[in-house]
């Protein structure tokens, strides 16, 4: 019920009286008021007029399944949401439920995470003000028909934040998120399959919101909202964009399994155009990135004229980082 009160809240975005919200819940007006006083309790500034009725003024800076999604009923993505204080990691907490049999959908997010994973096997720091969740998908799709879901997803969060923070992130293939040259977002994606049938994928995304400073070895190549925006984002409203985004790309990617259907991938990949370096076998090679294959693969071109696909691993890319 608490939720649902910061909920009419929030959607109502002004005064809404005691007894209109009493109706629309169906609950006594003491009820409602013994909930407000609960809800300012938790750090919530709710304002009260005589004949005006209460107003949500502001927010704790605390994930709250009631602010997340409003007015949106997802179809494939955030079909159930969990809200969790603390875990390990969001992607391995969706693992455990999805060997339980949990259904596709579910998104888990976490205020903290003590072992979150980053690519490669590194360690994704989970400081405070962070958004840390992770999505499960099931699909018994072969593998080779869902590798672009990884740049779906990423092109979907830098939509989500683009709009929501009305700020200019782009891409860095395959799907971090950077502002400038610095990383504001990353995203890991697993997968259970059988050589010729996915099980399920997992994928987990890590946004730098509300943190204003970074340990000293990763500062020169991090930002986060608060930074590049100077205010504070309120992380629940933001997770309820991204979720929506992801949703309708991530929906649509399914039935053409194409990363040509995301209009504006092209445009929003940092990548394209600069000078990129990756390794075949043990040999470091240079050339420019050129263009996004329909399989999300990365086409660079050396010097010579030669064409390369690159499907995964490390690209560093010039200016970046
Ligand atoms: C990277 O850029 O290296 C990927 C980072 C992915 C971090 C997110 S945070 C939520 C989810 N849980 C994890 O343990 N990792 C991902």
């Amino acid at each position: 019920m608490k939720n649902k009160i910061l909920s009419a809240l929030s959607i109502a975005g002004t005064y809404i009286s005691g007894e209109q919200l009493s109706e629309i819940l169906g609950v006594s007006r003491t009820t409602v008021w013994n909930y407000i006083k609960q809800l300012r309790a938790e750090g919530y500034i709710i304002d009260s007029v005589t004949n005006k009725g209460y107003k949500l003024i502001s927010s704790p800076d605390r994930l709250n399944p009631g602010l997340i999604m409003q007015k949106y009923t997802p179809c494939l993505i955030g079909t159930k949401i969990v809200i969790l204080p603390e875990t390990d990691s969001t992607n391995e907490e969706i693992k455990r439920r999805a060997a339980m049999g949990e259904k596709s959908g579910l998104v888990v997010a976490a205020e903290t995470q003590t072992r979150g994973k980053g690519r490669l096997g590194r360690t994704w720091s989970s400081q405070s003000g962070g958004l840390f969740f992770s999505f499960l998908l099931r699909t018994e799709l072969p593998p080779s028909d869902v590798t672009g879901i990884t740049l779906a997803a990423g092109y979907a969060v830098c939509l989500g934040i683009r709009e929501f923070a009305g700020i200019n992130a782009k891409i860095k293939w395959p799907n971090d998120i950077i502002i400038g040259n610095k990383k504001i977002c990353g995203i890991l994606t697993e997968m259970t399959a059988q050589p010729d049938q996915t099980e399920y994928i997992i994928c987990g995304i890590g946004i730098n919101v509300n943190i204003r400073d970074f340990p000293e070895e990763i500062r020169s190549k991090c930002s986060s909202l608060l930074i590049e925006t100077g205010r504070q984002t309120d992380r629940s409203k933001l997770l309820g964009y991204v979720i929506e985004k992801l949703d309708k790309v991530l929906s649509s990617f399914m039935l053409s399994l194409s990363v040509d259907d995301m209009v504006s991938f092209r445009e929003l990949c940092a990548t394209l155009g600069r000078k990129i370096t990756f390794t075949r076998g043990k040999e470091k090679i240079e050339a420019t990135a050129v263009d996004i294959g329909s399989d999300g693969e990365l086409i660079a071109r050396d010097d010579m004229g030669k064409e390369y696909a690159i499907n995964s691993g490390e690209v560093t890319v010039q200016g970046i980082y």
